[in-house]
């Protein structure tokens, strides 16, 4: 018998279904949200109703496209957090009605644990033990992973995500929302090293991101000063210096997490982790220190459900499944 799930995703501002049948992917359909992009960021009020609107007909579509009957699913699987409250609300109590309707059971998935378990969608797959270097537009974590669903964070961010630092920044150089994929877009004709931001050094293996938002602002308001067309005109330098200095951070965590654990195998993760500069990198990185490195396919990069399927997927197999009564919560740890 082939074990059939579908998967919710609800977390921020994509709407996202899909349905993996015996551990494979059939679908990952994925509604973005564009109301936000006027406002500079996500409104978390207007994310959650349009959540609403895109929940039922992207169910629809991923159960449709699937070619597998409601009565024939063995579970549904929801994100219960980290993310927006209001967000994963609507997810998890469409999952609640659904399962409750079909009378079959519920699985709960950690959104960040997800964003690790796409490396288990397609092959090449990392062996255990690995590290994984979670980067989004709400987290910057580097995880110690022993087993799919035993997984250690032995480093992450004191203030701002690397998402959010690469979004900050954008938004001072008057792009849209969301910055980074234009940070990465116009840094590719840029110089890494024209213009020098500092690189806010903190002990062990967290990050600190929210320094460099202030270095930027104050950089721009002098060089305005003195030339008011100073961002037009050295657009994509700004922009290939600013990466290369969220990325050079990074790097320089990773690889001590590498060595005090003794890993050679490395996985990146997140929405992050389509930034072409921190590819690039990573791959230099890795000749040099002997790594095996996994890059997950873009498509389940940034959010999606998929992910939140094939961690479900996991958890079927262990007969980990949650109540009627489960509630979402918006800071889940691991
Ligand atoms: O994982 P994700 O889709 O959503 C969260 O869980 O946050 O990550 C979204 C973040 C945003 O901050 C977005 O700017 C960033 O990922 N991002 C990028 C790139 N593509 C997405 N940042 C830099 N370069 C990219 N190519
Ligand atoms: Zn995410």
């Amino acid at each position: 018998m082939k074990v059939n799930i579908l998967a919710i995703e609800s977390s921020c501002d994509e709407t996202s279904a899909a349905v993996i049948s015996d551990g494979k992917i059939l679908n990952n359909i994925i509604a973005t949200q564009s109301v936000h992009e006027k406002y500079g960021g996500v409104v978390p009020e207007l994310a959650s109703r349009a959540h609403q609107q895109h929940l039922i007909p992207v169910v629809a579509e991923a159960m449709n496209d699937s070619g597998i009957l409601k009565k024939d699913l063995h579970a549904v699987a929801f994100t219960k957090g980290p993310g927006l409250m209001g967000s994963l609300m609507v997810g998890v109590s469409f999952a609640k009605s659904f399962a409750y309707a079909l009378g079959i059971p519920l699985i709960e998935v950690n959104h960040m644990q997800a964003h690790i378990l796409a490396h288990f969608i397609d092959s090449p797959q990392p062996k255990f033990p690995f590290v994984c270097l979670t980067v989004s537009g709400g987290h910057t974590q580097l995880v110690l992973v022993k087993d799919y669903l035993d997984m250690e964070i032995i480093g992450e961010t004191t203030d701002d995500a690397v998402g959010e630092a690469f979004d900050k920044t954008a938004k001072l150089l008057g792009l849209p929302y969301p910055g980074g994929p234009l940070i990465d877009k116009y840094a590719k004709e840029g110089n890494p090293n024209a213009y020098e931001f500092p690189i806010s050094d903190i002990p062990g293996l967290n990050f600190s991101f929210s320094g460099i938002k202030t270095a930027v602002l104050y950089f721009l308001r002098d060089q305005i000063k003195d030339n008011p067309g100073f961002i037009t005109e050295n657009l994509a330098d700004i922009c290939a210096s600013i990466q290369h200095t969220l990325v050079k951070t990074l790097l320089q965590k990773l690889k001590k997490a590498a060595q005090m654990h003794n890993v050679k195998e490395i996985a990146i993760a997140g929405g992050v982790s389509a930034n072409s500069g921190l590819r690039e990198a990573l791959k230099m990185m890795a000749d040099k220190q002997g790594w095996k490195i996994y890059i997950p396919k873009f498509e389940y990069c940034t959010d999606n459900a998929a992910m939140i399927a094939m961690a479900a997927h996991f958890k079927y197999q262990k007969g980990e499944f949650s109540g009627l009564d489960v509630v979402p919560e918006a800071r889940m740890k691991f």
